[in-house]
């Protein structure tokens, strides 16, 4: 089992709306994916079920240690793809630093998650690099950067990059996938300028080659609770999140066991 985190230094740059879209490829193309939004803000479970604000997640499996993952399994109308929404658990110091007992849990999180028969968790996460982010961080097995397209947002990549460099001391195998650029608006020179940018000022091995434009069916998806790909004139965008499936198999070197 495979264990990806979509992280970023910034708020509100796509890392729900990649999750989500990324979670959904993943499901289609046969693997068994389970969604968990280890964002405190709980926005994959506002995003995809109405009821998740009374929904257990992730953090009361945090808190409690009688709580199961099972039990937090939120199936969707697809057989492969189930989600964890935040949940309930209060009291996680979202600004508090490493903490290798919750890193502890995090990682029988998702021990418990291959055990259910995953093949393949990707979590959400809350900006930023302390907290539980990191402590995700610090067990999962790669991280995906999105990042908008916009001149302000790109100056911050580097620093983001080096943070998780950094994490590699506490987590060796943690594979830094690349930046995936979002929003980006090709028809608006400061946009297609600062995407450019990017990719001059990184190698070209940590920038996906997918990006994702900026769309108005991203905000009706979340509004009607969907990923955007089922809604009519999107299949540029399922094209999309599929070839970033292709590079993220490709570059984690992933089979599926029963492909
Ligand atoms: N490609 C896109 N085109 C248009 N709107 C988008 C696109 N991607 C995301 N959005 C919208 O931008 C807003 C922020 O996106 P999203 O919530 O995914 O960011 P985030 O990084 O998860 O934010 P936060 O840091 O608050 O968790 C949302 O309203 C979302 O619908
Ligand atoms: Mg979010």
């Amino acid at each position: 089992m495979t264990s990806i985190v979509i992280s970023s230094q910034k708020g509100g740059v796509g890392k729900t709306t990649v999750s989500i879209n990324l979670a959904f490829a993943f499901a289609r193309a046969g693997w068994k994916v389970l969604l968990v939004d280890a964002d405190p803000q709980g926005s994959v479970g506002l995003s995809l079920t109405r009821q998740s604000r009374k929904l257990l997640g992730f953090f009361d499996y945090l808190s409690d240690d009688e709580c199961s993952l099972k039990s937090l399994v939120v199936p969707t109308r697809m057989e492969t793809f189930s989600m964890i929404p935040s949940g309930q658990g209060e009291g996680y110091e979202l600004g508090g630093g490493y903490s290798e007992s919750v890193a502890a849990k995090v990682q029988s999180f998702i021990d418990d998650a291959e055990q259910a028969g995953f093949d393949l968790v990707i979590f959400d996460s809350a900006a930023g690099l302390f907290g539980i982010t990191r402590d995700v961080l610090v067990c999962a097995d790669a991280a995906l950067v999105p990042q908008q397209a916009e001149p302000l947002g790109i100056r911050s990549v580097p620093k983001m990059l080096q943070g998780l460099t950094d994490l590699r001391k506490l987590n060796p195998k943690l594979k830094i996938l690349g930046v995936l650029l979002t929003m980006v608006q090709r028809n608006l020179a400061e946009s297609a300028e600062a995407a450019d940018a990017l990719k001059e000022l990184l190698p070209e091995a940590l920038v996906m080659k997918e990006e994702i434009a900026r769309n108005d069916l991203f905000l009706k998806a979340s509004g009607k609770g969907v990923p955007v790909g089922v809604l009519q004139g999107a299949d540029e965008f399922l094209a999309n999140f599929n070839g970033l499936r292709l590079e993220i198999e490709s570059k984690l070197g992933l089979k599926r066991d029963n492909a």
